[in-house]
């Protein structure tokens, strides 16, 4: 719970003086509350939203100069070694680690809710063959509020919690639909005798014609990615998600957002990025024309997985994801794979580099996991839908978190620098 401490901070316009608010939190930097500053006259003006704080949450803590994440106050290194992905969704959504029997029942209702409508299969098959996997994603999501809709009350919080399971749910069942819905294979149904991650590799690998074991190693692996993306705070999907909802719309809807906003590049598109630019540098030997590229104000080239607007120091999950690497590629027997060796490589000079140690940019999360995706047989265009399968809970908890709780409209104002009032000159006269 947030609480007014006595501070407050005093602004001086001209010879006007303003009081606001100062709101100190559980953890991180106190924020000023400038909510009752337009009644003065003014707005704020932060581009792009670097010193905002846009809604107050008790879900995910970040100190990015610290290196330090945290999920309802668990250490995301703790949770990766000791948890697994679903008993993070659970504790997202509830607040608090399952017991043993609350965890079985969790895991059993999001295993009942796994298979989708039948008609979404008529609407992936009308997209074209070279879809990518991320635009049928976000239009088959927006479409489950149109199976979920008259009967969902948003202000009920088990109608809000049956949505999240949902979610969850179907997720991976639809992101392995839009992957061999372009390879031309069969849909695989979804089997509840499987593992969460284990599952989903099936359902992506398997075909109707033979036997189909999924490899434990490469399914462990997965549940950890899946685990490492799971929340980072008011990142770009989650504030669309939060904002769509702000307007009372249909949830599916509002995740469908969220995904649209994670496909880019600056996002969770990295991973995708990563992998294109280093077929793009090809080899060892041109890493440092890259390295020149990226350092060079006048080209938009950057080193794709290096950078993070909040972290200034090591990402956490990039760390676990190294280490996550380095096991699987020996377990799998492919730790002389020339792409790892390259990106072993550039990661290390990008580290000495006086540009990236200046600019305090460090291998993101994104850096490895593609690296790690490569080598258990994801495809490359299949990245983000993975980030967005892992991403779901914390869509969804921060969604439910705010319709839970005080929230309103989600609507900035603008610094207006377009032409003044003008008359309309009929079209002879211009
Ligand atoms: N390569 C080269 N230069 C960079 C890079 C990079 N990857 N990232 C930032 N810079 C430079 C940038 O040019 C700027 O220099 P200057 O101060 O001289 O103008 C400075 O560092 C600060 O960059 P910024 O763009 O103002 O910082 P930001 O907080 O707006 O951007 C970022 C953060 C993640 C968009 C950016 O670091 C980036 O584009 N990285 C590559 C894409 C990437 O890996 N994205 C995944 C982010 S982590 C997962 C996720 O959130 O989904």
């Amino acid at each position: 719970m947030v609480q007014a401490s006595p501070k407050v901070a005093r602004l001086l316009i001209d010879d006007k003086e303003i009081d606001l608010p100062v709101i100190s939190g559980s953890g991180g930097p106190d924020v000023i509350d400038v909510g009752g500053l337009t009644r003065h006259g003014y707005f704020t003006y932060d581009p792009g939203f670097v010193s905002t704080a846009s809604c107050d949450s008790e879900l995910t803590y970040i100190d990015g100069d610290a290196g330090v994440l945290l999920h309802r106050g668990y250490p995301i290194e703790q949770l990766a070694e000791r948890s697994d992905f679903l008993e993070l969704c659970y504790l997202l959504l509830n607040g608090d680690l399952p017991c043993a029997a609350k965890r079985e029942q969790f895991v059993n209702n999001i295993r009942r809710h796994t298979m989708v409508h039948e008609k979404l299969k008529a609407l992936i098959q009308g997209y074209r063959r070279d879809a990518h996997p991320m635009a049928i994603l976000c239009g088959v999501v927006a479409a489950l509020s149109a199976f979920y809709h008259d009967s969902l009350d948003i202000d009920d919080a088990q109608h809000r919690l049956r949505t999240a399971h949902r979610l969850i749910a179907k997720m991976p069942t639809l992101a392995a639909m839009s992957y061999k819905y372009a390879r031309g294979e069969p849909f695989i149904y979804p089997r509840n005798d499987l593992g969460y991650a284990e599952n989903f590799l099936h359902m992506m690998f398997a075909n109707p014609c033979e036997e189909h074991h999924v490899n434990p190693v490469i399914a462990q692996a997965m549940d950890r990615i899946f685990l490492l993306h799971a929340d980072h705070e008011q990142n770009a999907s989650t504030s669309t998600v939060r904002m769509a909802g702000s307007t009372g719309a249909n949830p599916f809807s509002c995740i469908a957002a969220g995904i649209a906003a994670l496909w880019g590049p600056s996002h969770g598109g990295a991973n995708e990025a990563v992998l294109n630019m280093l077929a793009e540098i090809g080899h060892e030997k041109h890493i440092d024309k890259y390295v020149a590229k990226a350092k060079n104000k006048d080209d938009p080239f950057r080193l794709m997985g290096f950078g993070h607007r909040v972290y200034k120091s090591y990402d956490p999950r990039a760390k676990v994801m190294q280490q996550s690497c380095h096991e699987v590629l020996n377990a799998l027997g492919v730790d002389s794979d020339p792409t790892l060796r390259m990106a072993q490589r550039l990661e290390q000079i990008a580290l000495e580099d006086s540009y990236f140690v200046e600019k305090r940019l460090y291998p993101n999360v994104d850096f490895y996991s593609g690296i790690i995706l490569k080598a258990i047989g994801i495809p490359v265009e299949m990245f983000t839908v993975i980030f967005a399968v892992g991403r779901t809970p914390g869509w969804i908890a921060h969604w439910n978190e705010m319709i839970g709780g005080n929230y309103r409209l989600g609507r900035p104002r603008q610094l207006y620098r377009g032409p003044t009032r003008r008359d309309y000159l009929p079209v002879d006269r211009r």
